[in-house]
């Protein structure tokens, strides 16, 4: 590889998968994206940046490719993927359009939303997991959007994780995670959203949320008559064996540590995590209230807001694990409005489990 492919921030490199990093250089972007493209046609995988998290992309229509994915990941084979388009209207050629998703394409796309819809024959099952719905996303990153639209063809994508660890929301991460496994990564440097899009499902003008994400059930109702949040959501136990999403029914967004979700306010939250004498553990705070405790404190953001939080989770659960953290604690956010997706993903990533000292 050329002097273009440079290493991805905050990874140890010695590599066998190489990294580009997207700089100022159209021209070498272009030359790299292209070469990208080249890979997904051809039935290879390239990770690539969306604005919620990287993605792991493989061409929707080369017979062979979602296994490969599926491998690399050490991903259940009946968990779904996500096929990524430029055009909300290019989903017409794999998926059968219905009128409520026009009006949430014209809402919300291209951004952090994926409808499922029925799907057409010419996506083989192994994207779908065996389901005969499809799961279409039209992400608003720039890079992204280039990737697909050169390389021609929907291309699926999970987040580009091993499965069951936080979802990678810079190329460090990706590397950490996939060195070795994936033909290439782009580095597109971090993502702006960090959390993954609102998973959602039609019927009729009825919406059901089976995984919130930045765009919220109060977004949503400006589209839609009525708005769902499956039980699962804030539930995980209710998922059961055939859950209306497949990827409820799996621990997700983990890292090593011990996540525990603690339902208290500022002050009694603080006395339960300093009564931890363990010199191992952590505590995701807003630097606002930082000096409250006595353990390792991870940052979520100048004041903890939703925004603040959400982008900067995945890297702090990450963090836990690189400073071999045993325990983090995570005051419980609420259950509601642009909240909802990160109790979603703390409450799996702590189990089912919330601690009401
Ligand atoms: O933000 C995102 O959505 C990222 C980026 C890369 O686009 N992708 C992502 O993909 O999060 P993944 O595979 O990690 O999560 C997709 C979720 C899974 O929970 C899966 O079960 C669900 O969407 N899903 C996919 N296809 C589905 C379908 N046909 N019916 C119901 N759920 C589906
Ligand atoms: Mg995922």
């Amino acid at each position: 590889m050329s002097d273009n492919v440079k290493k991805a921030s905050g990874a140890d490199f010695g590599a066998e998968t190489p990294v580009y990093k997207i700089t100022e250089n159209e021209e070498d972007n272009n030359a790299f994206l292209k070469t990208a493209a080249d890979i997904l046609k051809n039935g290879g995988l390239v990770a690539f940046p969306t604005e919620t998290v990287y993605g792991l992309g493989a061409s929707a229509y080369f017979k062979g490719a979602a296994q490969k994915v599926y491998a690399a990941k050490g991903r259940p084979s009946d968990n779904p993927l996500i096929v990524h388009i430029c055009d909300p209207l290019d989903a017409g050629e794999f998926a059968y359009l219905n009128d409520t998703y026009l009006k949430l394409a014209k809402r919300f796309m291209p951004g952090p939303l994926t409808v499922i819809l029925k799907k057409k024959s010419v996506i083989d099952d192994s994207v779908t997991g065996g389901l005969d719905t499809v799961a279409v996303r039209c992400p608003s990153n720039v890079t992204a959007r280039r990737l697909i639209s050169l390389a021609g063809v929907p291309v699926a994508a999970p987040s580009a994780n091993s499965s069951g660890s936080p979802s990678p929301t810079n190329a460090g991460h990706v590397f950490a995670d996939l060195n070795g496994k994936i033909d290439m990564i782009i580095d597109g440097g971090e993502c702006d959203v960090g959390l993954e899009s609102t998973v959602v499902s039609l019927d009729g003008d009825v919406c059901t949320i089976l995984r919130p994400g930045a765009v919220t059930k109060e977004m949503l109702l400006e589209v839609c008559s009525a708005v769902d949040v499956a039980g699962a959501v804030t539930n995980p136990s209710l998922a059961g064996d055939k859950p209306a999403s497949p990827g409820m029914k799996y621990k997700h967004y983990s890292p090593a540590a011990e996540v525990i979700l603690v339902d208290a306010d500022d002050e009694l939250f603080a006395e339960y995590v300093n009564s931890d004498a363990d010199s191992k553990c952590g505590v995701l705070s807003s630097d606002v209230w930082k000096s409250s405790f006595n353990c390792a404190v991870l940052s979520v953001g100048k004041t903890g807001s939703a925004d603040e939080y959400n982008h900067s989770l995945y890297s702090m659960l990450r963090y836990a694990d690189e400073l071999e953290l045993n325990r983090v604690y995570v005051k419980k956010p609420p259950e509601t409005g642009e909240y909802l997706a990160l109790y979603n993903r703390l409450i799996r990533a702590a189990g089912g489990k919330v601690i009401k000292p």
